[in-house]
Parts: C-alpha cells; structure tokens; sequence
C-alpha cells in the first residue's frame, strides 16, 4: 500500500516541499505520496487527525503551526524541545513523535554543499527566535572556536546562552557588542530580510573570505548578503540548500534510506543578483 505524507500550513500553495519529497520517492524507489493541506488557521489538529485516520504516515509542518505541533506530539526530540518548534512529525499508531531538522540541514549545507568547516572557526549567528534556537545545538556541535549570537533584543540572545552553560566559545549579545570582530560564518536567521530589512550587523562582522549565509530563500541578494558580498565574503547564499538537506534528512527519518540532495538543489537554486 502507497504510504501517505503531507505537508500542513497555511498557506502551502508554493511550497516547494512536495516536489522535494515526490523527486525524492522517485529517486530511491519508496511507494509514497506526497500532498499538502492547507488547514484554517484553528484546524491544525483537526486536519492532522483526520490525515492520520485515513493512514498518514508522517507530516511536515510550516507557518503557522510549528508550535502548535509541540503540543499535539506525544514524543518531542531533543532538537524540537529546544528549537520550541516541530518541522516534522512521524506517526506510530497512537504515538506521534515530532522533530526540528531545520538546523541539521543547515549545517549539512554549510558544511557538506558550500565546504565551509565549522570547526575551529568564528561563527557568527544573527537572531534569537524559533530558526536561531533550531541552529544553535548543532552548530555547537560542530565545535567552533568562536559562536557569537547576537541578536537586537539583547536579552533573548543572552537567554538563549544561559541554556548552555560552562561553554567557553559560546558568546552572546546585541550588535554593538561585535565591536570590530571578523567571522568566518556570518549567519542571518532573523526574519529582516522577509521585509528588505538589513539587522545592525557592521561590515568589519565578514572577514574576508567568509561564508555569508541567509535563511531566506527566494528572495534574491537580500540587502544582509549584499552588504556582506561588499564588504568581501567569498561566498554568499540563501536557504535553498537548507530547505532540502531539511527534507532529506525528514525523508531519511520517514523511509531509512537517504536521498542525494545535489540536483534537486541546482534545480531550485536562483542567481544570487
Ligand atoms: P523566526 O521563527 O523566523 O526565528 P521569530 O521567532 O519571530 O521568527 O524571530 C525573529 C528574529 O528576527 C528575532 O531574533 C528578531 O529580533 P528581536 O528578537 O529583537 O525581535 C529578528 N529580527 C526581525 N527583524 C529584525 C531587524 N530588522 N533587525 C534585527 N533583527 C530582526
């Protein structure tokens, strides 16, 4: 029997999830489809109830439900519990087990697609909501000399910090406090370039040769890649990698089995101009 997966938000009509995930099924041979729902804004676990009765295996969940899917798991990972938002959940009968991949996959494209190393080196992370705190574990993770989080309410950043305590490399505080610092990983996840806002982060923040990375997708040189393609990073990108290496790593949890990610990223990638 073809299993079933959705994504669920409001709105879904551009996602770009059920093509990820239909190319990815056909890739690696899994008997799936994949569909979208797109829920009033008070029927997230209406809809979800309803998809899980007629035999839905897993879902993924966007805006604006990410949190309200923290309360209707039965099983919250790690990652989840501490991003306080759930982009993915699998269900077991009566269990339903939830998960964030959102920071795994960033760092996956960091890491494995663009070929900037964490280890060692300065990272710089920019905001302090649901993408920040979803990056956070695992960029620590991957042991950098420096993570710097700043964020515009000082004291969110700050909070963020107090959760991982005895951590030497890990910095937190508000834009002024970079002084004239240079990292090799600036990483925006704030939500300013949704609106063509630029946060307070001063060009002696990319040092040359950096890696300028936006959450963002589809939305061109936003004004924080291009300051940072002014003020010299060898290489800057949007979150279209992240989107993918995200579902890959859904997809791996749902089926067992891991897509190649490499073309389907070509295919969505737009000209950074
Ligand atoms: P998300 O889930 O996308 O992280 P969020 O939880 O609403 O969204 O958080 C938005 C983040 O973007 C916050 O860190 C916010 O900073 P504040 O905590 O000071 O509000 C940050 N942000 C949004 N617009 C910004 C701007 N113009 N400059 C700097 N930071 C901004």
């Amino acid at each position: 029997m073809t299993d079933r997966y959705a994504l669920i938000g409001n709105p879904v009509g551009h996602s770009k999830s059920p093509l990820i995930h239909g190319e990815f099924a056909k890739q690696t041979r899994q008997d799936l489809t994949y569909e979208t729902i797109e829920a009033p804004v008070d029927g997230f676990k209406a809809n979800v109830d309803a998809f899980r009765a007629k035999g839905g295996r897993g879902i993924n969940v966007t805006l604006p439900f990410k949190l309200e899917a923290v309360e209707y798991a039965t099983e919250l990972s790690e990652r989840a519990r501490f991003a306080g938002a759930v982009n993915c959940m699998r269900f077991e009968g009566g269990r339903g087990l939830a998960e964030n991949y959102d920071g795994l996959g960033l760092v996956s494209d960091i890491q494995r697609n663009l070929g900037f190393q964490m280890r060692g080196r300065r990272v710089l992370l920019m905001g302090a909501g649901g993408a920040a705190r979803g990056a956070l574990p695992p960029f620590l993770e991957q042991e950098p000399a420096l993570l710097f989080v700043a964020n515009r309410t000082v004291s969110k950043a700050k909070a963020l910090g107090e959760r991982f305590p005895g951590r030497p490399n890990l910095v937190t505080g508000g834009y002024p406090d970079l002084g004239t610092q240079a990292f090799d990983i600036v990483v925006n996840a704030t939500s300013a370039s949704l609106r063509g806002e630029l946060p307070a982060v001063p060009r002696t923040a990319f040092a040359r040769g950096c890696l300028a990375y936006d959450l963002v997708y589809g939305k061109g040189l936003t004004p924080f890649l291009r300051l940072a393609r002014d003020a010299g990073a060898a290489r800057v990108a949007d979150g279209i990698g992240m989107l993918v290496e995200q579902a890959a790593e859904a997809f791996v949890w749902w089926r067992g089995v891991r897509p190649e990610t490499k073309a389907m990223i070509e295919r969505l990638s737009v000209p950074l101009a």
